[in-house]
């Protein structure tokens, strides 16, 4: 919506009516799991049912704990992981665990422990602040610039604070929506080479873009723990996310038979499903239709917010919209919960005392319709409209 829209009286109204909806019932932005797309997922999810339930009893896949996986889900995680790595990793470096979350759960307190450092975006997925809580870890931000982590930035840290290991999102970062170049992807491997740092890459955005580079993994696979979860490509509730450790030892030594003391076991029906999934292929199909269904949010996004300041990365699921100059993201996000929308202050994913850039993020998956969206879009951009400085 632009200011001359906004005169035309009729306009005005539907938008007042449309805040007034969601004034009720607001409507959810701050969550982006991929938009939905029933028409594909409920029979292909189906069909991937019926064939493991024709093939064995529930007592069967249910009766038993999974540990990692069983081999068969070990080699279909190895084959979706070679879809980004670009190399198959051997079965036994691969490990099947519940979400990223009960991931980070293990490996940061694994790899890092209590006092140690963990480098990471200065803006980064909110929940490492909980992990780093939670374990002692000591976090060391890592200023970013357009290309993602700036390599002289990690080399201060790393200079400084010795971290033992770093936590990057190399494609589509949470929250800016940023894709490190291959180039970039290569300064930053060097450097973790050079400070032998290990690389808990979060690779979780990854598989809707159509080109997105090859992970930091790939290209220093014995320091990396590489992590694919499915929360962003197929449905945050398969709770199921791959594992490629440096090696099968580190495999062992920091999940089973290493750890006991464990949550991170993805439960047998999820794990056979996604294994059905991958090795029938149809997990494709669930893909396109989340790249299709997303495709055309960028479309409504981009002519909603057309004369906005807004980044969005290809096959993102987030959006990235710095504030007008006169307004914090805090007042911002109020104002447009009063309207009716929920969207997330940049202040939220900030690390340390940096000076945090106003922004707000939001998803675009999560209402359940594309006029849902649309209404949001619309409430977001008359909300800018007030400040004239926010155009783009
Ligand atoms: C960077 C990142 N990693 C992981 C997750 C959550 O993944 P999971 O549900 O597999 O724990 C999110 C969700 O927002 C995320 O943004």
């Amino acid at each position: 919506m632009n200011n001359a829209l906004a005169a035309v009286p009729a306009v005005k109204t539907s938008i007042q009516s449309q805040i007034g909806e969601h004034l009720k019932n607001p409507i959810a932005l701050r969550l982006n799991p991929p938009p939905p797309v029933p028409c594909v997922f409920d029979p292909v999810v189906s069909t991937a049912t019926t064939n493991i339930l024709a093939r064995g009893a529930l007592s069967e896949i249910i009766g038993h704990h999974r540990w990692c996986g069983t081999e068969a889900d070990r080699r279909a995680g190895a084959e979706l992981c070679a879809s980004r790595l670009g190399y198959r990793a051997d079965d036994e470096r691969i490990v099947l665990t519940s979400s990223t979350q009960s991931t980070l759960n293990m490996l940061i307190p694994g790899l890092v422990g209590a006092g140690g450092v963990l480098a990471v975006d200065e803006l980064t997925y909110p929940p490492i602040k909980g992990f780093a809580e939670r374990y002692s870890v000591v976090l060391a931000p890592v200023r970013l610039d357009d290309d993602g982590m700036i390599p002289d930035a990690l080399r201060k840290a790393c200079q400084m604070h010795r971290p033992k290991a770093l936590y990057p999102l190399s494609t589509l970062q949470n929250p800016t929506t940023v894709t490190m170049s291959l180039e970039r992807r290569k300064e930053i491997v060097a450097i973790a080479r050079e400070f032998g740092v290990s690389i808990i890459e979060d690779d979780i955005y990854s598989l809707i873009p159509r080109n997105a580079p090859p992970p930091l993994s790939a290209l220093a696979p014995e320091i990396s723990w590489y992590l694919l979860g499915l929360a962003k490509s197929v449905a945050p509730g398969m709770k199921v996310a791959y594992v490629v450790a440096p090696s099968k030892e580190a495999a062992a030594n920091l999940f089973w038979p290493g750890v006991r003391a464990t949550f991170w076991m993805t439960a047998p029906l999820s794990a056979a499903l996604a294994t059905e999934l991958i090795e029938t292929a149809s997990i494709g199909q669930i893909l396109d239709a989340v790249r299709s269904a997303t495709a055309a949010r960028h479309t409504l996004v981009h002519q909603y917010l057309r004369n906005i300041d807004h980044r969005l990365g290809d096959g993102g699921l987030h959006v990235w919209m710095p504030t007008p100059p006169s307004v914090t993201s805090a007042d911002l996000t109020t104002r447009l919960a009063q309207a009716g929308v929920l969207v997330s202050t940049s202040d939220g994913f900030a690390i340390g005392e940096g000076g945090v850039p106003r922004a707000i993020r939001f998803g675009l998956g999560n209402p359940s319709d594309d006029s849902t969206l649309e209404s949001a879009l619309t409430i977001i951009a008359a909300e800018y409209d007030r400040y004239p400085l926010a155009k783009a």
